[in-house]
């Protein structure tokens, strides 16, 4: 069987990783991963040019392809290459509004009464946000509607200041037409721990993955700029140390009511759907969807994956999804980044990466935001690999992966506390004070 993985980043090299064993695998990335580079046939090209990756994979032949950003799903990618006779793990661009119409999503809980959502309202015009700011007394989320990169979310007291700031970026957020919608969602602001819950959809059975909670903030104690994601941690019960099975079971509830109205208000939804949820004093309330996995989270999972990568893959696109089995270990992911990252001074630089003393370690490594070139592995602006390590615990999954973080060597850093035993008490004792 041949199967296209689509997108260039560690994301895209832990589906890869997964794949590699059983099938005969192809990649479509922008930029030469080095680590995708060694295990795949690989074409260099903009994955949002949707026909030509749809002509790539007719003259290869490729039975499945699997999306992995999800920039291309909102071009249509899944729809091109469907028409083209190959079959997709990845949603059409209407299923794929979860992720690129935040207004969509949202809509969508109110039309089919599913449980978790939060206070929002969607404006195109200042004089009735600001009206709607006055008079509403609590902190607010500002959200373009459409997609930007992770960048365009602003929260009252983290990077805005109160409401009248929120006014002042909703407004920007209309005029420049941020995301590509002159739309702007204001949401109430929900205080708690953040998780995510990633699950396999085959268009109508969800199947979920072990939770996973990621660290947005640059540096070390929650600090800095919101990035990508500096590195996530999962449990080797499936849960986190501050989630139940209870809280787990009715996110996952939310996200199989979710599906079903996709289904019936776009088209059936096929692929990874990626949950962002907040544990509150009343329960887990939905943050954010994504229509692909989450990047750091899948490496996370996907080392952890029992059943075969690609049985589930064939089941995903058959309609015949059932099970997926993990293994019982708990995960740590480090996100190695440039110097000053979010900034870009250090792009170009060359680094030095001992894969062999990584893997000696017990610990993988995954590809970002760098390029192979003639002479190494260059930085780019942007977080360039995650080092992975599982254990029977997650503070023995977190020294594996520490240690080998020491064999990457260059102009970068790290955050040194994810996954810590500090770090994850600070999350249980901040969940307790909430609950009580
Ligand atoms: N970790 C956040 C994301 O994948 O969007």
């Amino acid at each position: 069987m041949k199967v296209l993985v689509v997108g260039t980043g560690a994301r895209e090299h832990a589906i890869a990783d997964g794949l590699k064993d059983d099938c005969e695998l192809y990649c479509y990335m922008s930029k030469i991963n080095p680590g995708m580079s060694k295990i795949a046939t690989f074409k260099q090209g903009d994955e949002g040019e949707v026909e030509k990756v749809a002509e790539f994979a007719k003259e290869n032949e490729i039975d499945i392809a699997f999306i992995g950003p999800e920039a291309p799903l909102e071009k249509g990618i899944v729809d091109e290459l469907e028409k083209n006779g190959v079959k997709c793990v990845g949603p059409s661009k209407s299923a794929a509004r979860i992720e690129t119409d935040k207004s969509f999503m949202r809509n969508l809980f109110e039309d089919y009464n599913i449980e978790g959502s939060l206070i929002y309202k969607v404006f195109d015009n200042y004089e009735d946000l600001s009206e709607f700011l006055d008079d509403f007394d609590r902190d607010v989320v500002v959200k373009p509607v459409g997609l930007t990169g992770g960048k365009g979310v602003k929260i009252v007291g983290d990077h805005l200041k109160d409401n009248q700031e929120a006014k002042e970026y909703s407004k920007e957020v209309i005029d420049n037409a941020m995301g590509g919608f002159a739309q702007v969602i204001i949401e109430e602001r929900v205080i708690g721990e953040e998780f995510t819950i990633q699950a396999f959809c085959d268009g109508k059975n969800l199947v979920p993955m072990p939770a996973a909670q990621d660290h947005p903030h640059a540096f070390e104690g929650d600090k800095g700029a919101i990035t990508g994601g500096m590195g996530s941690y999962s449990d080797s019960n499936g849960l986190l140390p501050f989630l139940t099975q209870e809280d787990y079971d009715k996110a996952v509830k939310i996200m199989k009511d979710t599906l079903k109205a996709i289904a019936t208000e776009a088209e059936p939804y096929k692929g990874i759907l990626y949950g962002q949820f907040m544990l509150t004093a009343t329960g887990p309330r939905l943050i954010e969807y994504n229509a692909r996995f989450g990047d750091p989270e899948a490496m996370n999972v996907l080392p952890l994956l029992k059943t075969p990568l690609i049985d589930i893959c064939k089941a995903i696109v058959d309609g015949t999804l059932s099970e997926a089995e993990f293994e019982n270990k708990s995960s740590v992911c480090k996100y190695i980044v440039p110097d000053g990252y979010p900034e870009t001074e250090y792009a170009g630089e060359l680094i030095e990466v001992d894969e062999e003393a990584i893997n000696e370690l017990g610990a993988k490594v995954f590809y970002a935001a760098v390029s192979l070139e003639d002479d190494g592995i260059h930085l780019s602006g942007s977080r360039a690999l995650g080092v992975v390590a599982s254990g029977e615990n997650i503070s023995e999954a977190e020294e594996i992966a520490e240690k080998a973080c020491d064999f990457i060597k260059g102009n970068v850093y790290h955050r040194r506390d994810v996954g810590t035993t500090e770090l994850v008490e600070k999350r249980v004792s901040h969940m307790k004070e909430i609950l009580n």
